[in-house]
């Protein structure tokens, strides 16, 4: 078992290169399984999430050749109609799903086990079947597989309204679309960073996607994708938790190749708390030398305050002078990790989709913890940095599903974090609930 162990009170300085963003790359990975030629796909982060989208792709017949540290090469013409991902990967992960849509739109059916992916309360998928039954396909959820099939192999584009903003339903929808017959209009879509991302990949293999970053995307359909060269973008998530790690420790950190608009949302929240933002081109300067304010933080989709970054803000509020509310607007519960930041001091109450936060002006104090999903697990870290003592951070799978060389990064910049191997009988054990 691994372990990270972290001696926090140590302020950071220097700089962190933020790596591609793992949501853009799990969506645009699998879209590669629509185009009859070879893709370069470059600037795709090191993560165990995308390594585990790979496999499911190799799995369906999909070659992956990597060709630099961040650049594959991704033939899918000898993918098949009835090639199926195992259970046991397709399990591992939410985003398997897109699967489904890839395969819809350029064979008529597919076949997927039900996701699985970070546990927040229920997380229902009827917004992607809709769409799917809206295009034209007959879908059916049967012991754990869901199998949808156009009764004439080709989907017909449509008008679907999401009854809420959902990013996977937004880009599933989209993949379905991007081949079938007709134009396909989705209303109240997702506006993420990476739904544009993947449209601009989609558009870069000869799709025809308009409007996405707004409510409303349109797809015409066309009736073949090349291969094509793209890179993604960078981590909005990765990007504003080292913001968050700076505004926990203190110090001054550049953070570089971000889209500063992306972080606009957490760069004003941050601000308000006293941390210093300067904004250049594709960087962003971050520094913190007074404590914390207070502030209060409601996560919704984009272009509001990230749902993925609720987390790590509410790490550092921990320590901030005042009292703090903290509203989760997307997901029923994301605040599990709450139990981990009390044992290292944390004076939190919750009530629902609600925390109130009382900061602790003397700072929190390392413990050893348990992270129960990957922003868990990059809130205790945040915390961690900012913390007096050591802290063992359990469960620390799930962080690396979503951070490329975490270690390094902060390492590079003075954190005294390092990764551990430890024996059975010494892990830390998760909080009982
Ligand atoms: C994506 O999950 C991200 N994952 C999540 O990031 C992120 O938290 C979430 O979007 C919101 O921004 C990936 O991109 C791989 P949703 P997704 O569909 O697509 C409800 C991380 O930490 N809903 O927008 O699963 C749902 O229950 C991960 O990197 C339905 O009711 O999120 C939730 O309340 C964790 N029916 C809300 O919508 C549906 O059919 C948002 O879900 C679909 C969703």
């Amino acid at each position: 078992m691994v372990q990270y162990n972290i001696r926090g009170g140590n302020s950071l300085s220097g700089t962190i290169d933020i790596s591609g963003a793992k949501n853009a790359a799990v969506a645009i990975l699998p879209a590669a399984l629509l185009a009859a030629g070879v893709c370069r796909i470059e600037n795709i982060p090191k993560v165990s999430d995308v390594t585990l989208i790979l496999e499911i792709m190799r799995e369906l017949g999909a070659e992956v050749r990597l060709v630099k540290k961040n650049t594959l090469l991704i033939d899918s013409s000898n993918v098949k109609r009835d090639s199926q991902a195992p259970y046991e990967l397709v399990r591992r992960m939410r985003a398997s799903y897109y699967v489904m849509g890839a395969f819809l739109s350029r064979f008529g059916c597919a076949q997927v086990s039900m996701p699985g992916g970070c546990d927040f309360g229920v997380r229902p998928i009827d917004q992607h079947i809709k769409g799917f039954e809206a295009l034209g396909a007959k879908v059916t959820v049967q012991a754990g597989l869901i199998h949808a099939e156009v009764p004439n192999g080709r989907l017909t584009g449509t008008q679907i309204f999401l009854d809420f903003a959902s990013v996977g339903a937004t880009i599933n929808i989209m993949l379905a679309a991007t081949l079938a017959d007709g134009v396909t209009v989705i209303e109240n879509a997702a506006r993420e960073p990476h739904i544009v991302d993947l449209a601009n990949f989609l558009n870069s293999m000869g799709a025809d996607v308009k409007g996405a970053g707004t409510d409303i995307i349109k797809i015409r359909g066309v009736k073949c994708l090349n291969g094509s060269v793209y890179a993604i973008i960078p981590d909005q998530i990765e990007a504003g938790t080292y913001m968050t790690a700076v505004a926990s420790a203190g110090g001054r950190v550049k953070i570089n190749n971000v889209i500063p608009k992306h972080l606009e949302c957490i760069t004003a929240k941050l601000t308000e708390m006293g941390v210093e933002i300067e904004e250049l081109d594709d960087a962003l300067i971050v520094s913190r030398s007074h404590p914390l304010r207070r502030t209060n933080v409601k996560a919704l989709p984009y272009p509001g305050f990230p749902t993925d970054m609720q987390p790590q803000i509410a790490a550092c509020l921990c320590s901030a002078h005042g009292t703090s509310m903290v509203t989760e607007g997307v997901w029923d519960n994301r605040f599990r990790y709450i139990d981990e930041l009390k044992r290292m001091g944390a004076k939190i109450q919750v009530d629902g989709r609600l925390a109130v936060i009382e900061g602790v002006e003397t700072g929190l104090t390392g413990a050893p913890v348990q992270a129960c999903d990957l922003r868990a697990g990059a809130a205790l870290v945040v915390a961690a940095l900012g913390a007096s003592g050591q802290t063992k951070i359990g469960g620390i799978h799930h962080i690396e599903r979503g951070y490329e060389d975490i270690i390094e990064k902060l390492s590079n910049v003075g954190a005294k974090i390092c990764r551990k191997e430890i024996s059975e009988a010494d892990a830390i054990p998760a909080t009982i609930s």
